[in-house]
């Protein structure tokens, strides 16, 4: 499979979990990719390293996407390594229990979602922008709870990843003449690190899935691929929920 051969990926948030899918799947498409994480310098280095082996090019940086400086920074450390970028990934995001009748104490959680979950994609885009050209990709990695929330406590990281949808549509707009393409993926439950597959919680959410059931991280990953290919040239502003019919 080379059909991203000579393109550069960057994706936030790529050491574990759905951004690791990413990562892989991407390389294993052609793209050199650069992927940023937060502390697990383990992890991330193992996985560059076996995106290396495997033959693919693949680089680590550790960038908080909560911070402005580290995300730019980001940015023109791909561009620097690599050579240029063709697709951004804004897959690094953090879910956080913050009910509203509990403001006081969960200030701080909404100011964090903010700051990693829009200003850190908004950052990356902005930053993007400079590099991406024509065929280029902004492929923003929201929520399916953007649409419908059957939880408590999570109303600031439903309005987050509304917030990334909403951009999204925008952003497609603004970099359209450039042939820039901005589309936003709605992942349900997925296993990972954030939301395991065998807690009690898990099962609640199973049962509200038409599929019964959780996505593999490499379920999005190949929604990403698809729309990071030239097959989706004529997507943009578009909201894709891939969720095994949660909100159905
Ligand atoms: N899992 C789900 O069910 C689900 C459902 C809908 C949407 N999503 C969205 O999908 C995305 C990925 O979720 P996930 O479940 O794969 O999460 P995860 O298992 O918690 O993995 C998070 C990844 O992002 C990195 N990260 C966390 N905070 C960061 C920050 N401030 N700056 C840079 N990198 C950071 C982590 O790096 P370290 O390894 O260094 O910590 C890790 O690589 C998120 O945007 C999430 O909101 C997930």
């Amino acid at each position: 499979m080379s059909n991203l051969a000579n393109k550069v990926a960057l994706v936030t948030g790529g050491s574990r979990g759905i951004g690791a899918a990413i990562v892989k799947r991407l390389a294993a498409d052609g793209a050199a990719v650069a992927f940023t994480y937060l502390s697990a310098d383990d992890k991330a280095n193992a996985l560059a390293n076996e995106i290396k082996k495997a033959g693919g090019k693949a680089i680590a940086i550790r960038a908080n996407s909560g911070n402005v400086k580290d995300v730019e920074n980001a940015v023109e450390e791909t561009v620097k390594q690599l050579g240029r970028l063709d697709i951004l990934v804004n897959n690094a995001g953090v879910a956080v229990y913050s009910p509203v009748d509990n403001a006081a104490d969960t200030l701080p959680a909404l100011e964090q979602l903010h700051a990693v979950n829009v200003r850190g994609v908004a950052t990356a885009v902005r930053s993007a922008s400079k590099y991406l050209g024509e065929g280029g990709r902004v492929i923003n990695i929201g929520s399916n709870a953007a649409e419908r929330m059957s939880t408590a406590g999570f109303a600031d990281y439903s309005a987050a990843k509304a917030a990334v949808a909403a951009y999204s549509r925008g952003w497609a707009r603004d970099l359209g003449k450039k042939g820039i393409t901005v589309n936003t993926i709605q992942p349900g439950p997925t296993e990972t690190d954030m939301n395991p597959d065998n807690t009690d919680f898990a099962k609640v959410v199973k049962a509200e899935t038409a599929l019964g059931r959780y996505a593999a991280p490499g379920e999005i990953a190949a929604v990403v691929a698809f729309l990071a290919s030239a097959d989706a040239s004529y997507i943009t502003g578009s909201t894709i929920t891939v969720d095994g019919g949660q909100n159905a």
